[in-house]
């Protein structure tokens, strides 16, 4: 979608909001799938409200991006504009055992920068990409922790009052790959509280982990990290690898030889050779357990 009237265009500056026309989304995901849009880069949290006034004025839908990590894009000309914060410098700041941390902060560095610091907690999350809004608004987990376990307070854009809210952490429920937000709220910024630790002993589980998710996971290949949540009581890439699904392709998306709930990009997969693989191995693993798998990834098409 193009906002092409110039009264729009000239509204964003005063709102400091960077508009980046005609950006191909494909480039902006670890997929690397994805069509074009308008990009809105929103330089100013406290300009959000004034800026979807706009956009509802103007009947401009639109979906906010984190780092665009567990996404999957539809193709071609993309119906909604796309908005995304911009990181800004620092991103995090600590007080004790309290991490301030802006929404679009990198996960990995932000663990990085609180290790340093002798605060841990969040090893697990080690070597997975994105934001820590992304993180946050799935509740991202790994290795038997998750982000929500440190949330004290978040700031947010929420979608249903148009308003910035600030929530404190018993106010939103956490649970598996799932949080009480609804789908098209904002994460703008987190404060996390995290046990103190050596650096040295952090950085021993930071290895632990990495080493695990090299030795399982595709760390190489563009994807969006596992493609199905795990069932109850059970592992999506356990069983799809039992039905010998590994390696098995739509046109470039295949199913990754190392982990069998890693869909990956093999070149040049579109949106469509990716769902039609997702379809197909949720209705050859629904034919074999009865078990219906879920999407982890989350899929803007259309
Ligand atoms: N397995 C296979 N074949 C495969 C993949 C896995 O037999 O191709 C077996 C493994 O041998 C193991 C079991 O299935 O016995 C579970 O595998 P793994 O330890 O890799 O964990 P997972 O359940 O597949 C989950 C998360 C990952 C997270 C890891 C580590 C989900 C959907 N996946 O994977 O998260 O990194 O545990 O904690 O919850 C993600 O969220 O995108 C993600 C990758």
């Amino acid at each position: 979608m193009r906002i092409r009237d110039p009264k729009i265009v000239a509204k964003f500056a005063e709102m400091h909001v960077d508009l980046r026309p005609g950006k191909v989304l494909a480039d902006l995901t670890s997929l690397g799938i994805g069509g074009t849009t308008d990009l809105l880069r929103i330089k100013n949290h406290e300009g959000l409200p004034d800026l979807l006034k706009l956009l509802d004025a103007n009947h401009i839908p639109h979906k906010f991006l984190g780092g665009g990590s567990n996404l999957l894009v539809g193709d071609g000309e993309l119906p909604w504009v796309v908005l995304q914060l911009v990181r800004p410098e620092p991103d995090v700041v600590l007080d004790g055992n309290f991490a301030h941390v802006d929404a679009a902060a990198d996960l990995g560095r932000m663990i990085t920068f609180c290790a340093k610091n002798d605060l841990g907690g969040m090893e697990g999350l080690i070597g997975v990409p994105g934001t820590v809004g992304g993180a946050l608004r799935m509740n991202a987990g790994a290795y038997g922790m998750q982000i929500g376990s440190y949330v004290r307070e978040v700031k947010l854009f929420r979608a249903a009052s148009r308003k910035i809210e600030v929530l404190r952490g018993n106010q939103i429920s956490f649970e598996y790959r799932h949080t009480s937000f609804a789908p098209d709220d904002m994460m703008l910024a987190v404060i996390l509280e995290l046990p103190s630790k050596p650096y040295k002993e952090i950085l021993q589980g930071i290895r632990i982990c990495n080493e695990k998710r090299r030795s399982s996971q595709p760390l190489g290949q563009k994807s969006a990290g596992c493609i199905f949540k795990n069932p109850p009581g059970a592992s999506a890439g356990r069983m799809i690898d039992e039905l010998g699904l590994k390696g098995l392709s739509v046109g470039d998306a295949r199913v990754s030889d190392r982990h069998a709930n890693f869909f990956v990009n093999a070149g040049q997969a579109s949106a469509k050779d990716m769902l039609t693989l997702i379809a197909d191995v949720r209705e050859r693993v629904q034919k074999t357990y009865g078990v219906s798998l879920e999407n982890e990834v989350v899929v803007w098409n259309a």
